[in-house]
């Protein structure tokens, strides 16, 4: 019966973050996943968030299904959050906003929205992107290709190259793009050059399709969502997949949201009734838990404050641990590639790394990045950052070793590898 099924070869960042797991070496280092640790290399449990948590578990309740669309004040926070207190949008009821799990639940739900009502449209994303992005939107049922974003030879963007590209695209293309802490690069573009691809967009009469999964790890909560907000401003109908798991470090709780920039509140309606359709096809209704936590806390000023307070304070540590690397990698690295760690925003750097020096680095020296060369800086502190900065320094400096090395934990799975159809250079 199952003869032909193939071995699923992993996932490119999931699977290499198992495979750390099982690695028995005292002294590895797990720079891969996109999570925030702190300085003792733990995952935080924000303040805000166990606050929270005990008010709930003091408030015993029966535990219902949610409606399928979510918990009304949940969806209400979102929308507050993401969109701004003041939005025209919300005051006009032209946002339609499900609970999803996690940002990869929104974008799921979205594209089997976006399949069955703009069939024929294809999906464009940065090169590159987050991996997942593409095998969403593929399994989904699109074809995906990319358009030019980040400059190998700069660290930086290639702006003009990915506006032009944009304004070639046929009008209903799909759009994906990063509102801020672009992964993996950490590049992401200035509010003007926002304001001029968004006009593109229009122009062109694309649908872009916002991920937001860092809000408040780049230039602060709401300057982060300023290409959201400006969507708004230029009248541009948008999808936005939103995630609670690294701003309020809930990863497991899976709190998520996709909203609808819709042009009126009769067509917010339709499509908030066929988002919910996608989300009855698929896993029925969100689970509760921790969609009342992050309710709660934003809806409470004094546990939004603490929850603000100390995302803050991790962006600090985070801008901090960017310092400690770069002056330990200077004189062993390049200076083009050195001025990215402090340059680059959010939870990653992209190293300039080959993937056959990531092989070498995890096996030789127990220190994870993906195999793109993209490092998650926010799992840096003063204990691991000196092991990682000597053994990028000696993987740079021993060229001979580069490849050479067996790759037994290596997956065979690759990342980034995939060209697929490319618009633009
Ligand atoms: C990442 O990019 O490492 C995170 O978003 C985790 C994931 O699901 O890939």
């Amino acid at each position: 019966m199952f003869e032909h099924i193939d071995a699923y070869p992993g996932d490119p960042i999931l699977t290499l973050n198992e495979n750390f797991a099982r690695d028995p070496r005292e002294h590895k280092v797990n720079l891969s996943i996109g999570i925030y640790y702190d300085d003792e290399g733990r995952l935080p449990v924000m303040g805000a968030v166990r606050e929270a948590e005990a008010q709930l578990l003091a408030e015993p309740a029966a535990k219902p299904y949610l409606p399928m669309a979510g918990m009304a004040d949940y969806r209400d926070a979102v929308q507050s959050l993401v969109f701004g207190d003041d939005s025209p949008a919300r005051a006009e009821r032209r946002i339609a906003t499900v609970q999803t799990l996690g940002g990869s639940g929104a974008l799921k739900v979205g594209a089997d929205f976006i399949r069955r009502y703009f069939p024929d449209a294809q999906v464009w994303v940065s090169d590159p992107t987050w991996d997942n992005h593409r095998f969403i939107f593929e399994r989904a049922g699109f074809t995906v290709g990319t358009y030019p974003y980040y400059d190998e030879a700069t660290g930086g963007l290639k702006f003009e190259a990915m506006l032009s590209a944009i304004r070639d695209l046929p009008a209903k293309s799909v759009v994906l793009l990063h509102a801020c802490c672009h992964n993996p690069t950490g590049v992401d573009l200035s509010d003007a050059q926002w304001v001029k691809l968004i006009g593109a967009i229009k122009q062109r009469e694309l649908l872009p399709f916002i991920d937001m999964a860092y809000q408040g790890f780049g230039a602060g909560i709401d300057a982060d969502a300023f290409a959201i907000r400006e969507m708004v401003r230029q009248n541009v109908p948008a999808f936005v997949a939103n995630s609670f798991s690294k701003n309020f470090s809930l990863y497991g709780e899976r709190c998520g949201a996709l909203s609808v920039i819709c042009e009126s509140p009769d067509s917010a309606a339709r499509v908030l009734g066929q988002l919910t359709s996608a989300v009855r096809a698929n896993y029925s209704n969100p689970p509760t838990h921790g969609a009342k936590i992050v309710a709660r806390v934003l809806a409470t000023p004094s546990l939004r404050q603490s929850w603000e307070d100390e995302l803050a304070s991790m962006c600090r540590r985070i801008a901090r641990m960017r310092g400690e690397i770069h002056a330990r990698l200077r004189g062993n690295v390049p200076e083009p590639m050195l001025a990215r760690y402090l340059d680059q925003r959010g939870m990653f750097t992209y190293t300039g790394l080959s993937a056959g020096q990531v092989d070498v680095l995890r096996e030789r020296h127990g220190v994870y990045l993906i195999r793109s060369g993209r490092m998650c800086v926010a799992a840096l502190n003063d204990r691991n950052v000196g092991a990682a900065a000597a053994a990028i320094g000696e993987v740079l400096s021993n060229g001979d070793l580069i490849g050479a090395e067996p790759r037994s934990l290596a997956a065979s799975f690759d990342v980034s590898s995939k060209p697929g159809r490319r618009v633009g250079s």
